[in-house]
């Protein structure tokens, strides 16, 4: 394969042993990062699936190349923003004001990406080849369906919107001793009165989750009533305008609670990524692959993002799950079974075949 990594860090290699540049492309692959105290398998065996049904061919030549990709940042977990890899890709990684966001360190995307690209200096354009046709994800389910259906592999035939905030709860800080409670200003307390209300409409929406993973407090002494506490808020639903509507709820119940406590909110929304359908040709082939290789399958909904969210708008996209042991997951107990990944593996290989008929049914079509 050839490998480069480009210039938003993403690990690419191109296995076209024809060495034809004319080739379609199908992509595969997921992410490599990860998120805090994680499991070993979200998103990397996504891209090691790529390698191992390269592996597979035994250098058996396709009528296409295939480009398998690490995407070196999709949760987000440094900038607050998901997908940058992806976003790079797909050219949409300069829209709004994502370059410019910072880390905990206040370093912004475009600097960490300047650095990363200074020791990586044969770093390639980030953009898909124009022959790119088709992306195909795996990944580990994450949550407990596959395991209950008794069944190693599902094919994802929509991914959940999702929204994420920054919220800022500006009170005053004070002496824990000397202050009386009804004269408190205490951003924290209320920071914790808007999340329980939080909870509540969540829990009142059906198909709604909505989830405060993070909070800093100032100055932060055990003696001094908080002055400033910053949360993230992260929601999602199936339908993007129930959760926009929630989103909206959310935030006037944190201006509701503030008013109420003397508290100032400031709140925006600054990442809304749509509910995605993924490719129904695609998704029907990753069906029959899964099939010849004599497994069943269900068709599932991602309560998860994934990258393939945000290539599905650009290339008919289609996505495998793997069974999640306990469906657990964002946690060091992640697993996957063994059997498993021989699962996806064969199936990966018939969907390899599968594929060559439907690009060479693309190409064909598109030189009438
Ligand atoms: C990624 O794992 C996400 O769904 O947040
Ligand atoms: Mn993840
Ligand atoms: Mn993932």
């Amino acid at each position: 394969m050839r490998v480069t990594v480009d210039t938003a860090g993403n690990l690419r290699g191109v296995y076209a042993p024809d060495s034809g540049d004319s080739l379609p492309i199908l992509l595969i692959g997921s992410h490599l990062d990860s998120v805090p105290n994680a499991g070993a398998y979200d998103g990397i065996l996504g891209v090691l699936m790529g390698l191992a049904l390269v592996e597979g061919l035994g250098g058996r030549r396709m009528p296409y190349a295939i480009e398998v990709v690490g995407f070196s940042d999709e949760e987000g977990t440094r900038f607050g923003i998901p997908f940058i890899g992806s976003r790079a890709l797909t050219g949409t990684l300069s829209d709004a004001k994502l370059l410019d966001s910072k880390d905990a360190l206040g370093v912004s995307v475009r600097e960490a990406l300047m650095q990363y690209c200074a020791s990586h200096p044969d770093a390639s354009d980030c953009s898909l080849s124009p022959n790119t046709r088709a992306f195909l994800e795996y990944h580990i389910e994450q949550g407990p369906i596959l395991e209950s259906r008794n069944l190693p592999l599902g094919i994802v035939s929509s991914l959940v919107g999702q929204s994420r905030c920054r919220l800022v709860f500006q009170g005053s800080a004070g002496h824990a001793g000397t202050s009386p409670m009804v004269l408190r200003r205490d951003a924290l307390a209320a920071a914790a009165a808007w999340m329980t209300r939080c909870e509540s409409i969540a829990i009142e929406i059906e198909g709604l989750v909505a989830t405060v993973g993070q909070i800093s407090v100032e100055p932060g002494g055990v003696n001094v009533i908080p002055g400033v506490a910053r949360c993230s808020l992260d929601v999602r639903h199936a339908d993007d305008s129930v959760r926009e509507q929630a989103v909206e709820a959310i935030l006037r119940e944190a201006r509701a609670m503030g008013a109420q406590r003397g508290v100032l909110i400031e709140a925006e929304e600054y990442h809304s990524q749509p509910a995605v359908q993924l490719d129904s040709a695609m998704t029907l082939l990753a069906e029959k692959a899964v099939h010849s290789s004599d497994y069943q399958h269900i068709r599932m909904t991602s309560g998860a993002g994934h990258d393939a969210m945000v290539i599905a708008p650009h290339l008919p996209t289609a996505m495998i799950f793997l069974r999640s042991p306990g469906g657990i997951s964002h946690h060091p107990d992640e697993r996957v079974l063994p059997e498993d990944v021989e699962a996806a593996i064969q199936a990966g290989l018939c969907f390899l075949d599968e594929f060559a008929v439907f690009a060479t049914r693309k190409e064909s079509n598109q030189r009438a």
